[in-house]
């Protein structure tokens, strides 16, 4: 089954939303492999985040995600890449229909709580994954209820 990164933002964080957004993906019925709490430095957000070096917004970007503490975290599940795009909603909130996390938690393009991988960017769980993920750092267990889940 497919794995994908996740990521819980500073905003959502200090706004005590962690545990929200990380009890959507478990009820939804994935696999959590991988998670830690951590700071991110200048140079790993920039990484993070080159894909939009150009853009206008790119210090802000960098400047918000290095804020405070992030929850990095890698989900594993059928298509689950494109499931939990569509659970986090719209990039900006405004946008992002109700029900979905963005929809529910947030406001603001800037603030927008959650990051997933890009599901039309072929490589980008691969990346996302290794850039905040030691391979020995992913549990491997049985998912007790998965012939509850899947067909
Ligand atoms: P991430 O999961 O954070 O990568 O969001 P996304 O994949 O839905 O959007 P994208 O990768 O295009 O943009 C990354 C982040 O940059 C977004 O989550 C926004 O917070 C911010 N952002 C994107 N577009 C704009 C913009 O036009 N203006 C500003 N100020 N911020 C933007
Ligand atoms: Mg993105």
């Amino acid at each position: 089954r497919e794995r994908t990164f996740v990521m819980v933002k500073p905003d959502a964080f200090a706004r005590g939303l962690a545990g929200e957004i990380i009890s959507r993906f478990e009820e939804r019925g994935l696999k959590l492999v991988g998670m830690k709490l951590e700071v991110l430095d200048r140079e790993h957000a920039e990484e993070h985040y080159g894909e939009h070096e150009d853009k206008p917004f790119f210090d802000d970007l960098v400047d918000f995600i290095t804020s405070g503490p992030v929850v990095p975290m890698v989900w594993e599940g059928e298509d689950a890449t494109r499931q939990v795009r569509q659970m986090i909603g719209a990039t900006d909130p405004a946008e992002a229909a109700p029900g979905t996390i963005r929809g529910d938690y947030a406001l603001d393009l800037g603030r927008n709580v959650v990051h997933a991988a890009d599901h039309e960017d072929e490589g980008a769980n691969e990346r996302e994954i290794s850039l905040f993920f030691d391979d020995d750092e992913l549990v491997e267990y049985d998912q007790h209820d998965a012939s509850w889940l899947y067909e």
